[in-house]
Protein backbone atom coordinates (compact mmCIF):
# COMPACT_ATOMS: atom_id res chain seq x y z
CA UNK A 1 0.00 0.00 0.00
CA UNK A 2 1.25 3.56 -0.95
CA UNK A 3 0.79 6.09 2.13
CA UNK A 4 2.12 9.33 0.90
CA UNK A 5 1.68 10.67 4.43
CA UNK A 6 5.61 11.74 6.02
CA UNK A 7 6.86 9.93 8.14
CA UNK A 8 6.88 11.85 11.68
CA UNK A 9 10.39 12.33 12.88
CA UNK A 10 9.33 13.62 15.84
CA UNK A 11 6.93 11.01 17.52
CA UNK A 12 5.24 10.60 21.21
CA UNK A 13 7.95 8.06 22.43
CA UNK A 14 6.44 6.99 26.37
CA UNK A 15 3.26 8.63 28.26
CA UNK A 16 3.36 8.80 31.73
CA UNK A 17 0.63 8.23 33.79
CA UNK A 18 0.37 8.81 37.44
CA UNK A 19 -2.86 8.36 39.66
CA UNK A 20 -3.47 10.52 42.15
CA UNK A 21 -5.67 11.06 44.96
CA UNK A 22 -5.19 14.15 47.72
CA UNK A 23 -1.45 14.63 46.31
CA UNK A 24 -1.43 18.55 45.42
CA UNK A 25 1.64 19.23 47.21
CA UNK A 26 3.60 16.73 44.80
CA UNK A 27 2.59 17.15 41.29
CA UNK A 28 4.64 20.24 40.43
CA UNK A 29 7.50 18.90 41.77
CA UNK A 30 6.70 15.29 40.13
CA UNK A 31 6.34 17.19 36.95
CA UNK A 32 10.15 19.03 37.26
CA UNK A 33 11.78 15.67 38.17
CA UNK A 34 10.55 13.85 35.47
CA UNK A 35 10.90 16.39 32.80
CA UNK A 36 14.42 16.44 34.16
CA UNK A 37 14.87 12.48 33.90
CA UNK A 38 12.78 12.83 30.09
CA UNK A 39 15.11 15.51 28.75
CA UNK A 40 15.69 14.39 24.99
CA UNK A 41 12.90 12.26 24.86
CA UNK A 42 8.90 12.87 23.32
CA UNK A 43 6.89 12.48 26.22
CA UNK A 44 3.18 13.00 27.63
CA UNK A 45 1.95 12.69 31.39
CA UNK A 46 -1.24 12.11 32.08
CA UNK A 47 -2.46 12.11 35.87
CA UNK A 48 -5.94 10.10 36.50
CA UNK A 49 -7.49 12.17 39.18
CA UNK A 50 -10.29 10.62 41.16
CA UNK A 51 -12.15 14.41 42.35
CA UNK A 52 -9.00 14.39 45.29
CA UNK A 53 -10.77 16.85 48.11
CA UNK A 54 -7.35 18.41 48.01
CA UNK A 55 -8.05 20.15 44.44
CA UNK A 56 -5.30 18.03 42.81
CA UNK A 57 -7.15 18.14 39.91
CA UNK A 58 -6.75 21.87 40.03
CA UNK A 59 -3.50 22.15 40.10
CA UNK A 60 -2.79 19.62 37.11
CA UNK A 61 -4.88 21.90 34.75
CA UNK A 62 -3.24 24.79 36.24
CA UNK A 63 0.01 23.07 34.89
CA UNK A 64 -1.72 21.48 31.73
CA UNK A 65 -2.67 25.34 30.52
CA UNK A 66 1.46 26.25 30.51
CA UNK A 67 2.80 22.36 29.27
CA UNK A 68 0.82 20.98 26.53
CA UNK A 69 2.94 17.80 27.41
CA UNK A 70 0.49 17.80 30.68
CA UNK A 71 -2.74 16.09 30.63
CA UNK A 72 -5.87 15.45 33.13
CA UNK A 73 -8.30 12.44 33.38
CA UNK A 74 -10.73 13.57 36.12
CA UNK A 75 -13.06 10.97 37.16
CA UNK A 76 -16.42 11.32 39.06
CA UNK A 77 -17.81 9.50 41.85
CA UNK A 78 -14.81 6.56 41.16
CA UNK A 79 -12.01 4.92 43.68
CA UNK A 80 -9.35 2.79 42.54
CA UNK A 81 -5.88 2.95 41.67
CA UNK A 82 -6.00 -0.02 39.37
CA UNK A 83 -8.79 0.95 36.65
CA UNK A 84 -7.07 4.76 37.06
CA UNK A 85 -3.96 2.97 36.10
CA UNK A 86 -6.36 1.16 32.91
CA UNK A 87 -8.06 4.05 31.79
CA UNK A 88 -5.21 6.62 31.95
CA UNK A 89 -2.79 4.13 29.42
CA UNK A 90 -6.23 3.65 27.27
CA UNK A 91 -5.66 7.51 26.77
CA UNK A 92 -1.80 7.23 26.17
CA UNK A 93 -0.85 8.46 22.85
CA UNK A 94 2.28 6.65 23.02
CA UNK A 95 2.50 3.39 22.38
CA UNK A 96 4.59 2.96 25.34
CA UNK A 97 3.23 3.27 28.92
CA UNK A 98 5.15 4.06 31.74
CA UNK A 99 2.75 3.83 35.52
CA UNK A 100 4.46 5.57 39.02
CA UNK A 101 2.71 6.89 41.68
CA UNK A 102 2.09 10.79 42.11
CA UNK A 103 3.83 10.74 45.64
CA UNK A 104 7.27 11.50 44.46
CA UNK A 105 7.98 7.65 46.26
CA UNK A 106 9.14 6.31 43.11
CA UNK A 107 12.57 7.28 41.34
CA UNK A 108 12.30 8.46 38.04
CA UNK A 109 16.21 8.90 36.94
CA UNK A 110 14.94 4.80 36.44
CA UNK A 111 12.42 5.67 33.75
CA UNK A 112 14.56 6.10 30.42
CA UNK A 113 16.43 2.86 31.42
CA UNK A 114 13.33 0.94 31.64
CA UNK A 115 11.68 3.02 28.93
CA UNK A 116 14.64 1.30 26.77
CA UNK A 117 14.52 -2.37 28.01
CA UNK A 118 10.79 -2.26 26.36
CA UNK A 119 11.23 0.41 23.52
CA UNK A 120 14.16 -2.07 22.36
CA UNK A 121 11.97 -6.09 22.39
CA UNK A 122 14.59 -6.89 25.51
CA UNK A 123 11.26 -6.96 27.31
CA UNK A 124 6.86 -6.50 27.22
CA UNK A 125 7.11 -4.86 30.48
CA UNK A 126 10.27 -3.33 32.60
CA UNK A 127 9.37 -2.94 36.47
CA UNK A 128 11.03 -1.38 38.87
CA UNK A 129 11.96 -3.50 41.68
CA UNK A 130 12.59 -2.36 45.60
CA UNK A 131 14.09 -5.39 46.27
CA UNK A 132 17.09 -5.49 43.80
CA UNK A 133 20.44 -3.75 44.11
CA UNK A 134 22.30 -2.21 41.53
CA UNK A 135 25.88 -4.41 41.48
CA UNK A 136 28.35 -1.63 42.63
CA UNK A 137 30.68 -2.11 39.43
CA UNK A 138 28.68 -3.72 36.56
CA UNK A 139 25.83 -0.44 37.44
CA UNK A 140 22.16 -0.81 35.99
CA UNK A 141 23.30 -3.69 33.28
CA UNK A 142 23.41 -6.11 36.59
CA UNK A 143 21.73 -6.26 39.48
CA UNK A 144 21.87 -9.08 42.22
CA UNK A 145 18.58 -10.10 44.41
CA UNK A 146 18.22 -8.66 48.29
CA UNK A 147 17.63 -11.74 50.65
CA UNK A 148 14.15 -11.87 50.59
CA UNK A 149 12.33 -11.84 53.92
CA UNK A 150 8.73 -10.76 52.24
CA UNK A 151 6.55 -14.10 52.43
CA UNK A 152 3.86 -12.42 50.27
CA UNK A 153 6.22 -12.00 47.56
CA UNK A 154 6.93 -15.38 47.76
CA UNK A 155 3.08 -16.60 48.04
CA UNK A 156 2.65 -14.42 45.02
CA UNK A 157 5.37 -16.07 42.91
CA UNK A 158 4.56 -19.28 44.20
CA UNK A 159 0.21 -18.77 43.37
CA UNK A 160 1.50 -17.82 39.62
CA UNK A 161 4.74 -19.41 38.28
CA UNK A 162 6.56 -15.71 38.20
CA UNK A 163 10.26 -15.17 39.48
CA UNK A 164 10.02 -11.78 40.32
CA UNK A 165 11.60 -9.82 43.19
CA UNK A 166 9.05 -7.35 43.71
CA UNK A 167 5.76 -8.50 42.03
CA UNK A 168 3.66 -5.79 43.87
CA UNK A 169 5.33 -2.90 43.04
CA UNK A 170 3.46 0.22 41.43
CA UNK A 171 6.03 1.27 39.44
CA UNK A 172 6.23 0.01 35.64
CA UNK A 173 6.76 0.68 31.72
CA UNK A 174 4.87 -1.83 29.31
CA UNK A 175 3.33 -1.67 26.06
CA UNK A 176 0.12 -0.63 25.21
CA UNK A 177 -0.80 -3.34 23.09
CA UNK A 178 0.12 -5.71 26.07
CA UNK A 179 -2.07 -3.80 28.50
CA UNK A 180 -5.08 -3.90 25.77
CA UNK A 181 -4.58 -7.53 25.55
CA UNK A 182 -4.79 -7.67 28.98
CA UNK A 183 -8.21 -5.94 29.71
CA UNK A 184 -11.10 -8.89 29.36
CA UNK A 185 -8.97 -10.90 32.08
CA UNK A 186 -8.54 -7.99 34.22
CA UNK A 187 -9.61 -8.59 37.98
CA UNK A 188 -12.54 -6.38 38.62
CA UNK A 189 -10.97 -6.26 42.31
CA UNK A 190 -8.00 -4.46 41.01
CA UNK A 191 -5.55 -5.71 43.45
CA UNK A 192 -2.48 -5.08 41.99
CA UNK A 193 -2.40 -3.86 39.12
CA UNK A 194 1.31 -5.40 37.79
CA UNK A 195 0.80 -8.46 38.64
CA UNK A 196 -3.41 -8.59 37.43
CA UNK A 197 -1.74 -7.31 34.06
CA UNK A 198 0.99 -10.40 34.30
CA UNK A 199 -1.44 -12.85 34.96
CA UNK A 200 -3.78 -11.57 32.97
CA UNK A 201 -2.23 -10.92 29.06
CA UNK A 202 -2.05 -14.07 27.24
CA UNK A 203 0.40 -14.84 26.53
CA UNK A 204 2.33 -13.92 29.19
CA UNK A 205 4.34 -10.99 28.57
CA UNK A 206 8.05 -11.09 29.27
CA UNK A 207 8.99 -8.64 32.42
CA UNK A 208 12.46 -7.56 33.17
CA UNK A 209 13.24 -5.83 36.75
CA UNK A 210 15.36 -3.00 37.27
CA UNK A 211 16.86 -1.81 40.80
CA UNK A 212 15.36 1.49 42.31
CA UNK A 213 15.35 3.21 45.43
CA UNK A 214 12.26 3.45 47.26
CA UNK A 215 11.41 7.04 48.77
CA UNK A 216 9.84 8.05 51.80
CA UNK A 217 6.87 9.77 51.32
CA UNK A 218 7.04 13.42 51.71
CA UNK A 219 3.59 14.97 51.74
CA UNK A 220 0.45 13.27 52.07
CA UNK A 221 -0.41 10.21 53.30
CA UNK A 222 -0.69 6.02 51.73
CA UNK A 223 -4.09 5.20 50.54
CA UNK A 224 -3.70 1.15 50.62
CA UNK A 225 -4.51 -0.17 53.96
CA UNK A 226 -4.04 -3.47 55.79
CA UNK A 227 -6.24 -5.89 54.20
CA UNK A 228 -3.74 -6.40 51.62
CA UNK A 229 -3.94 -10.25 52.20
CA UNK A 230 -7.42 -10.74 52.11
CA UNK A 231 -7.66 -9.37 48.76
CA UNK A 232 -4.94 -11.50 47.58
CA UNK A 233 -6.71 -14.06 48.75
CA UNK A 234 -9.88 -13.08 46.59
CA UNK A 235 -7.35 -12.28 43.69
CA UNK A 236 -6.26 -15.41 43.72
CA UNK A 237 -9.48 -17.22 44.34
CA UNK A 238 -11.01 -15.19 40.73
CA UNK A 239 -7.86 -15.70 38.58
CA UNK A 240 -8.00 -19.69 40.10
CA UNK A 241 -11.54 -20.46 40.15
CA UNK A 242 -14.16 -17.65 39.76
CA UNK A 243 -12.17 -16.93 36.43
CA UNK A 244 -13.17 -20.59 35.13
CA UNK A 245 -16.83 -19.54 36.48
CA UNK A 246 -16.67 -15.91 35.20
CA UNK A 247 -17.07 -15.21 39.12
CA UNK A 248 -16.54 -11.82 40.45
CA UNK A 249 -14.31 -11.52 43.19
CA UNK A 250 -16.78 -9.90 45.26
CA UNK A 251 -19.42 -12.42 44.86
CA UNK A 252 -17.23 -15.38 45.43
CA UNK A 253 -16.32 -13.25 49.07
CA UNK A 254 -19.81 -12.73 49.58
CA UNK A 255 -20.21 -16.24 49.28
CA UNK A 256 -17.78 -16.95 51.95
CA UNK A 257 -18.24 -14.82 54.00
CA UNK A 258 -22.42 -15.88 54.10
CA UNK A 259 -21.56 -19.50 54.60
CA UNK A 260 -19.66 -18.93 57.35
CA UNK A 261 -22.50 -16.90 58.66
CA UNK A 262 -24.75 -19.79 58.12
CA UNK A 263 -22.55 -21.85 60.12
CA UNK A 264 -22.48 -19.15 62.82
CA UNK A 265 -26.38 -19.31 62.51
CA UNK A 266 -26.56 -23.04 63.21
CA UNK A 267 -23.88 -22.89 66.47
CA UNK A 268 -26.63 -20.10 67.56
CA UNK A 269 -29.23 -22.14 67.15
CA UNK A 270 -27.89 -24.51 68.25
CA UNK A 271 -26.19 -23.25 71.45
CA UNK A 272 -29.88 -21.43 72.14
CA UNK A 273 -32.03 -24.97 72.57
CA UNK A 274 -29.28 -27.18 74.09
CA UNK A 275 -27.34 -24.57 76.66
CA UNK A 276 -29.93 -21.63 77.36
CA UNK A 277 -33.60 -23.78 76.94
CA UNK A 278 -34.27 -20.88 74.75
CA UNK A 279 -37.77 -21.92 72.69
CA UNK A 280 -37.09 -22.65 69.03
CA UNK A 281 -38.39 -19.57 67.69
CA UNK A 282 -36.26 -17.25 69.97
CA UNK A 283 -33.52 -19.62 69.45
CA UNK A 284 -33.78 -19.10 65.69
CA UNK A 285 -34.65 -15.03 65.43
CA UNK A 286 -31.44 -14.67 67.74
CA UNK A 287 -29.81 -16.72 65.40
CA UNK A 288 -31.34 -14.90 61.80
CA UNK A 289 -30.20 -11.60 63.85
CA UNK A 290 -26.81 -12.16 64.28
CA UNK A 291 -25.91 -13.35 61.58
CA UNK A 292 -27.69 -11.10 59.71
CA UNK A 293 -24.95 -9.18 61.71
CA UNK A 294 -21.93 -10.93 60.96
CA UNK A 295 -22.92 -11.20 57.50
CA UNK A 296 -23.66 -7.18 57.07
CA UNK A 297 -20.79 -6.17 59.08
CA UNK A 298 -17.91 -8.41 57.29
CA UNK A 299 -18.90 -7.94 54.00
CA UNK A 300 -19.07 -4.17 54.71
CA UNK A 301 -15.41 -4.43 55.87
CA UNK A 302 -13.79 -6.43 53.54
CA UNK A 303 -16.30 -7.16 51.08
CA UNK A 304 -16.84 -3.79 50.21
CA UNK A 305 -13.86 -2.13 52.07
CA UNK A 306 -13.63 0.44 48.94
CA UNK A 307 -17.44 1.50 49.86
CA UNK A 308 -17.11 1.20 53.20
CA UNK A 309 -20.46 2.44 54.97
CA UNK A 310 -19.31 4.41 58.25
CA UNK A 311 -21.54 6.38 60.64
CA UNK A 312 -25.46 6.66 60.44
CA UNK A 313 -25.25 5.40 57.11
CA UNK A 314 -23.78 1.86 58.79
CA UNK A 315 -26.90 1.24 60.03
CA UNK A 316 -29.24 3.08 57.51
CA UNK A 317 -27.07 0.05 55.48
CA UNK A 318 -28.16 -3.06 58.22
CA UNK A 319 -31.71 -1.90 58.15
CA UNK A 320 -31.72 -1.97 54.25
CA UNK A 321 -30.03 -5.11 54.00
CA UNK A 322 -31.99 -6.72 56.32
CA UNK A 323 -34.98 -6.19 54.59
CA UNK A 324 -32.95 -7.18 51.30
CA UNK A 325 -32.12 -10.10 52.92
CA UNK A 326 -35.97 -10.90 54.23
CA UNK A 327 -37.17 -10.90 50.69
CA UNK A 328 -34.60 -13.30 49.80
CA UNK A 329 -35.30 -15.74 52.64
CA UNK A 330 -38.97 -15.40 51.37
CA UNK A 331 -37.37 -16.40 47.73
CA UNK A 332 -35.42 -19.20 48.95
CA UNK A 333 -39.04 -20.92 51.07
CA UNK A 334 -40.96 -20.38 48.40
CA UNK A 335 -38.60 -21.79 45.30
CA UNK A 336 -37.58 -24.96 47.71
CA UNK A 337 -41.82 -25.51 48.72
CA UNK A 338 -42.70 -25.31 44.93
CA UNK A 339 -40.06 -27.87 43.82
CA UNK A 340 -40.54 -29.92 46.49
CA UNK A 341 -44.06 -30.18 45.75
CA UNK A 342 -43.24 -30.48 41.89
CA UNK A 343 -41.14 -32.80 42.05
CA UNK A 344 -41.79 -35.06 45.26
CA UNK A 345 -39.92 -37.83 44.11
CA UNK A 346 -36.43 -35.89 44.27
CA UNK A 347 -34.42 -35.65 47.39
CA UNK A 348 -35.53 -32.56 49.64
CA UNK A 349 -32.08 -31.82 49.68
CA UNK A 350 -32.22 -30.40 45.94
CA UNK A 351 -34.84 -27.94 46.34
CA UNK A 352 -33.47 -26.77 49.14
CA UNK A 353 -30.18 -26.05 47.55
CA UNK A 354 -31.87 -24.74 44.79
CA UNK A 355 -33.78 -21.88 46.90
CA UNK A 356 -30.28 -21.00 48.43
CA UNK A 357 -28.60 -20.68 45.47
CA UNK A 358 -31.36 -18.47 44.28
CA UNK A 359 -31.29 -16.28 47.95
CA UNK A 360 -27.35 -16.45 47.77
CA UNK A 361 -27.57 -14.93 44.15
CA UNK A 362 -30.97 -12.10 45.22
CA UNK A 363 -28.50 -11.22 47.89
CA UNK A 364 -25.94 -10.04 46.65
CA UNK A 365 -26.77 -8.34 43.45
CA UNK A 366 -29.70 -6.70 45.86
CA UNK A 367 -27.62 -5.78 48.55
CA UNK A 368 -24.43 -4.42 45.96
CA UNK A 369 -26.85 -2.07 44.39
CA UNK A 370 -28.98 -1.13 47.04
CA UNK A 371 -26.77 -1.09 50.16
CA UNK A 372 -23.34 -0.54 48.82
CA UNK A 373 -24.02 1.16 45.51
CA UNK A 374 -22.76 4.46 44.44
CA UNK A 375 -23.60 7.47 45.92
CA UNK A 376 -23.21 11.02 45.78
CA UNK A 377 -19.89 12.09 46.60
CA UNK A 378 -19.43 16.25 46.40
CA UNK A 379 -17.83 18.20 43.91
CA UNK A 380 -14.19 19.42 45.49
CA UNK A 381 -14.25 22.51 46.41
CA UNK A 382 -12.08 24.85 44.36
CA UNK A 383 -8.25 25.50 45.25
CA UNK A 384 -6.38 29.00 44.74
CA UNK A 385 -4.17 28.63 41.81
CA UNK A 386 -0.36 28.10 42.64
CA UNK A 387 -1.58 27.13 45.93
CA UNK A 388 1.29 25.01 46.00
CA UNK A 389 3.80 25.43 44.03
CA UNK A 390 6.99 25.92 45.03
CA UNK A 391 8.09 25.94 48.41
CA UNK A 392 8.76 22.34 48.98
CA UNK A 393 11.97 20.51 47.93
N1 LIG B 1 -6.79 8.01 40.97
C1 LIG B 1 -6.52 7.39 42.14
N2 LIG B 1 -7.56 6.79 42.80
N3 LIG B 1 -5.28 7.36 42.63
C2 LIG B 1 -5.06 6.74 43.80
C3 LIG B 1 -6.07 6.11 44.54
C4 LIG B 1 -7.40 6.15 43.99
O1 LIG B 1 -8.35 5.63 44.56
N4 LIG B 1 -5.52 5.59 45.67
C5 LIG B 1 -4.22 5.88 45.62
N5 LIG B 1 -3.93 6.59 44.52
C6 LIG B 1 -2.62 7.11 44.09
C7 LIG B 1 -1.87 7.90 45.13
O2 LIG B 1 -2.19 9.27 45.10
C8 LIG B 1 -0.43 7.64 44.71
O3 LIG B 1 -0.05 8.49 43.68
C9 LIG B 1 -0.47 6.21 44.18
O4 LIG B 1 -1.82 5.98 43.79
C10 LIG B 1 -0.04 5.16 45.21
O5 LIG B 1 -0.80 5.31 46.37
P1 LIG B 1 -0.13 5.31 47.81
O6 LIG B 1 -1.22 5.54 48.77
O7 LIG B 1 1.07 6.19 47.86
O8 LIG B 1 0.33 3.79 47.85
P2 LIG B 1 1.52 3.10 48.67
O9 LIG B 1 2.74 3.95 48.71
O10 LIG B 1 0.99 2.60 49.95
O11 LIG B 1 1.75 1.82 47.71
C11 LIG B 1 2.69 1.80 46.72
O12 LIG B 1 3.46 0.66 46.89
C12 LIG B 1 2.81 -0.54 46.60
C13 LIG B 1 3.78 -1.63 46.85
O13 LIG B 1 3.16 -2.76 47.24
C14 LIG B 1 2.07 1.84 45.33
O14 LIG B 1 3.11 2.04 44.38
C15 LIG B 1 1.37 0.59 44.95
O15 LIG B 1 1.01 0.64 43.58
C16 LIG B 1 2.32 -0.55 45.17
O16 LIG B 1 1.65 -1.74 44.87
MN1 LIG C 1 3.11 5.78 48.13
Amino acid sequence: MNDSRPIPTEYMQVSVVVPTYNERNNIAILLKRVSDALVGMNWEIIFVDDASPDGTADIVRALARQDQRVRLISRHNRRGLSSAVVEGALAASADIVAVMDGDLQHDEGVLPEMYRTVASGKAEIASASRFLQEDGAAGLSSATRLKMSNGGIRLANAAFGLDLTDPLTGFFVIRRDVLVRALPDLSEQGFKILLDLITSAKPRPRVAELPFRFREREHGESKLDNKVMYDFFLFFLEKKIGHFLRLPARFLSFGIINTIGILLHLLILEAGLAWFGLSFAVAQLLATMLAMAFNYSVNNLVTYNDRQLKGADFYTGFVIFALLCSVGVVANVGIATVLHVQYADIAHELPALAGAMITAVWNYAATKLFVWGKRRRPVPQPVPEGASQGGHV
